[in-house]
């Protein structure tokens, strides 16, 4: 059976032979961005709004789009890499980053001849099922982030330590609060519910616009379930009937415990429980808006 394989740059060779230059500003700056797909049975999900966020991202940056960034590309590659993989059953993940390129370090751009690099891989994935079903708890931490947020870069240090943080408190995940106010997690969108009112950071530069966020945002509304985008603050927290946490490898996980104090129960609440299972009722039936709109 062939091993995994990487997509570098146009070719596709073992994982274990994809090398990178020294010189790529993707290692020497963190010049760059990347993208993480959920797979259910070998589709990717919301493949347009992770492009989308992908190609905002590189004009954000000036890095000229690679043709990955175009859907039949990006779903050839996809299809080859989870193959090759035989990951078309299951769960999987496929992680794409696109940097600026390998150049003679200036902090400047390079020269404009100076082309991306394109990396991709594919991954099994087992979403975290048990976790979920007791719940989960977070720490809070300060939002050391810059100002664009919006921008999935690959410069994730304030998240590492953020996450770092969380696992060295026995936590699944960091809440980032920036003067007072909740933003985001290390690496997922946070929602609360306030008397029955969903409530979330709004999609401004402060956090990253997620996919799932919205996604979650669209199922609350389609069940008669009110959303606000609305900031909160840390102090407020403990007062919520729920909290819980969404991204693309997180679903819907509620959160029982925030630093020293319980969430609502102490157990997973029922929104987060409704909105777990009409999210997991997306996923199994897969990119059907998508599919229709390409078809
Ligand atoms: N992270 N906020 C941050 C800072 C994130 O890094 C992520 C995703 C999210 C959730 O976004 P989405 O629903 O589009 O996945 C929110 C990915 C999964 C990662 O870094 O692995």
């Amino acid at each position: 059976m062939p091993g995994p394989l990487a997509y570098l740059n146009g070719e596709f060779l073992p994982r274990s032979s994809a090398t990178l230059s020294v010189d790529d500003r993707g290692f020497v700056f963190g010049d760059g961005v990347y993208e993480v797909w959920r797979v259910i049975s070998g589709q990717p999900f919301e493949i347009d709004a992770h492009l989308a966020r992908l190609q905002f991202g590189l004009a954000e940056l000036r890095i000229a789009p690679p043709d990955i960034v175009e859907r039949d590309v990006f779903v050839g590659v996809a299809k080859r890499l989870l193959g090759a993989s035989s990951l078309e059953t299951g769960e999987a993940t496929i992680y794409l980053e696109i940097t600026r390129g390998a150049a003679p370090r200036t902090h400047q751009f390079p020269i404009a001849a100076t082309r991306p690099t394109v990396y991709a891989v594919a991954n099994r994935f087992e979403p975290p099922e048990a976790l979920r079903a007791r719940g989960a708890r977070a720490i809070t931490t300060t939002d050391i982030r810059w100002l664009r947020c919006d921008i999935k870069t690959v410069q994730l240090l304030p998240n590492v330590l953020a996450k770092q943080a969380a696992a060295d408190a026995g936590a699944t995940e960091a809440i980032l609060v920036r003067d007072g106010v909740v933003t985001e997690g290390s690496h997922t969108n946070v929602f609360a519910v306030d008397g029955g009112v969903i409530r979330t950071h709004p999609a401004n530069n402060l956090i990253l616009h997620g996919v799932t966020r919205q996604l979650v945002i669209d199922l609350a509304r389609s069940l008669d379930l009110e959303v606000r985008e609305t900031a909160f603050t840390r102090d407020e927290l403990q007062t919520f009937d729920e909290l819980f946490l969404v991204g693309t490898t997180t679903d819907v996980m509620p959160l029982v415990r925030v630093d020293d104090h319980s969430i609502g129960s102490g157990s997973p609440g029922p929104i987060a429980t409704q909105l777990q299972a009409a999210l997991r009722a997306r996923l199994d039936a897969g990119d059907r808006r998508i599919a229709a709109v390409a078809s």
